[in-house]
């Protein structure tokens, strides 16, 4: 790609987690002007009304029953919107830095000389535990805080999280991606050390219409999972501070879903509406 060829800027926009009203007064600007609007699942629905209908939409997340996309199609996806439109809005649930591979997007349009802009969202991990009144430090509970992925299969042979550490190295755990390895990270969370006692909340669907929220003990926490049949999207906390919820400040639920991965009959019919960039 030569420099001629570059025609647009991407802007790799946060949409927030659930909640509209959560998204930046730059994202909101960027999402009205945009002429090539590239998403993925957990992007509120509404926000996708925001672009005017000449935009070029393209849904580039994952299908249910199937694997994510992968990240080299989205990146000639991006790649070839900048040949073609002058602002592209790369659209990512919460904020593109954090879980949301927006680094990897950035160097990846960087390199081949693409101007590029991150707009930092709020994030889940902080908006969902926020939605049930649940602070994520406290003064008195918690000094310390982290982010952490439970994607990976907990008994893999060189796991990058290394549960045991945490136990004691943070006061406050927020987990995305969690669900389904739940029963080993708890696992490894106790033989780390980690009081079976320390209390929990699973938020599911934060800040939409269908949250769903559970509070429990952290051996409980698997079983409880289980039984009520939490699914993705939903963040775990596990700490001291989930006793110290404020349940009377937590914000009104919106009238607002993120929709869970497309099926391939969404997907066909979201394309219908798209001009063929998809890489197939
Ligand atoms: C690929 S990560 C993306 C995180 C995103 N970049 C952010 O900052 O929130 C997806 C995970 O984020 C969490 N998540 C996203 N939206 C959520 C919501 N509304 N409620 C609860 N968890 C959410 C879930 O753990 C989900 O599996």
């Amino acid at each position: 790609m030569t420099q001629q060829n570059v025609l647009g800027k991407v802007y790799l926009v946060g949409a927030g987690p659930g909640d509209p009203e959560l998204l930046t007064l730059r994202a909101h600007r960027l999402l009205c002007s945009c002429d090539a609007l590239v998403y993925d699942a957990l992007v509120p629905a509404q926000l996708l009304a925001l672009p005017g209908e000449a935009c070029n939409r393209v849904y580039v997340g994952k299908r249910r029953g199937h694997h994510s996309v992968p990240q080299p199609s989205t990146n000639q996806v991006l790649t070839e919107l900048a040949t073609t439109h002058r602002c592209i809005v790369r659209l990512k649930g919460g904020d593109p830095f954090l879980f949301g591979r927006g680094g990897e997007e950035a160097a990846h349009l960087d390199d081949l000389g693409i101007p590029v802009e991150v707009v930092p969202g709020v994030t889940s991990g902080i908006a969902a535990p926020a939605y049930i009144g649940l602070p994520i430090t406290h003064r008195l509970a918690a000094s310390s805080v982290t982010f952490v992925t439970g994607h990976e299969e907990v008994d893999k042979q060189r796991p990058k999280v290394d549960w045991r550490a945490l136990a004691r190295a943070t006061d406050t755990l927020v987990i995305y991606m969690g669900i389904h390895h739940i029963r080993g990270i708890v696992a490894e969370l106790m033989a780390g050390g980690q009081d079976p006692l320390t209390p929990v909340a699973v938020i599911q669907q934060g800040a939409t219409a269908l949250q769903k929220s559970l509070i429990g003990t952290l051996a409980g926490l698997p079983g409880m999972v289980e039984g009520e049949g939490i699914q993705a999207p939903a963040i775990v906390v596990i700490g001291a501070v989930v006793d110290e919820r404020v349940p009377a400040c937590a914000p009104a639920l919106p009238d607002a879903e993120i929709p869970l991965p497309m099926t391939a009959a969404d997907l066909a019919l979201s394309r219908a509406q798209q001009t063929a960039l998809l890489p197939h």
